[in-house]
């Protein structure tokens, strides 16, 4: 198996697209550059996510992680390259992509159903199917029970599912995440892994899920982009050739350890050589 660059869209066990047709791309990315001012951010980023494939992104921190998920969103504007989400070419936000943000983004002065419902009431949904459909996604998310909670009442990890059920509640066919579980504690954290992961199967989408994990990068993703440089751009796509569904015991698989450790070594060339310049 290679790990090496790999642009093609795979194939995986879980993509439900006729035998020998290739998925097809919901996210086309092509000379992707990005600067704030004399900063230059990243440059050169080409990459696809297909319609039920899991990017995840690693990096070392302010390698404009968050940045590259604002494009994708269309929240800011790129200095060169272009993106194709659904077949439309973004140049503010786009119908059928939601976010998740690591400091959840709530209403604290709404409840769940409030907060739940907004993103479908900002997608124009009507008062029928917000009633129908807030429910579904609050079960979906184990928050039954918790409707009328507001986020300061909830722990960390709560407040992240009813982030996400806002988010899914939508039903977009491009989910990205920024960092989601940054905020919360080492065992919620993996319980959400395993959650996502369990949502997903439900109801695959196209995602990019930004992490500085590297062990959920391998765990959650069918390829992992490694971000790196300054400017940063692409050191590596690595494919993740684990069998889904993901579960626990994807963590004892052999092939696991292997892989975290070549996406360890990726990273972290990057860090020692950032460090040593440092204490120059
Ligand atoms: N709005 C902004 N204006 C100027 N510089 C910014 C802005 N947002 C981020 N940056 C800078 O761009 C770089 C990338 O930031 P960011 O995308 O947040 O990185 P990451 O998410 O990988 O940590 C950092 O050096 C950061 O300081
Ligand atoms: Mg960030």
């Amino acid at each position: 198996m290679s790990m090496a660059m790999d642009q093609r869209a795979p194939a995986h066990e879980t993509a439900k697209a006729p035998q020998g047709e290739r998925a097809p791309a919901r996210i086309r990315a092509r000379g992707l550059g990005k600067r704030y001012g004399a900063l230059q951010v990243f440059r050169d980023i080409d990459f696809e996510v297909g319609e039920r494939e899991i990017v995840a992104i690693v990096g070392p921190s302010g390698c404009g992680k968050t940045t590259l998920l604002r494009c994708i969103n269309g929240l800011i504007p790129l200095d060169a390259g272009e993106i194709v989400a659904n077949g439309e070419r973004v140049t503010q936000p786009i119908a059928g992509m939601a976010m998740v943000f690591q400091h959840f983004g709530l209403f604290p002065w709404k409840t769940v159903t409030a907060n739940v419902a907004y993103g479908l009431r900002m997608a124009g949904a009507t008062r029928a199917e917000i009633a129908e459909k807030v429910p579904y996604f609050i079960n979906l998310v184990g928050l039954a029970g918790f409707e009328h909670a507001y986020p300061y009442q909830m722990s960390g990890g709560m407040q992240q599912r009813c982030g996400l059920a806002r988010a899914l509640a939508i039903e977009p066919n491009v989910l990205l995440m920024d960092e989601p579980f940054a905020a919360v504690d080492a065992q919620t954290r993996e319980i959400l892994q395993f959650e996502l992961l369990r949502i997903w199967s439900e109801r695959p989408t196209a995602m990019v899920f930004v992490t500085h994990s590297i062990e959920e990068a391998v765990l959650m993703g069918h390829r992992v982009m490694v971000l790196k440089g300054r400017p940063s751009s692409i050191f590596e796509m690595v494919d993740i050739d684990l069998p889904f569904p993901r579960n626990r015991s994807t963590l004892l698989h052999p092939r696991f350890a292997k892989l975290r450790e070549h996406v360890w070594r990726c990273v972290m060339d990057e860090a020692q050589a950032a460090e040593r310049e440092l204490h120059v």
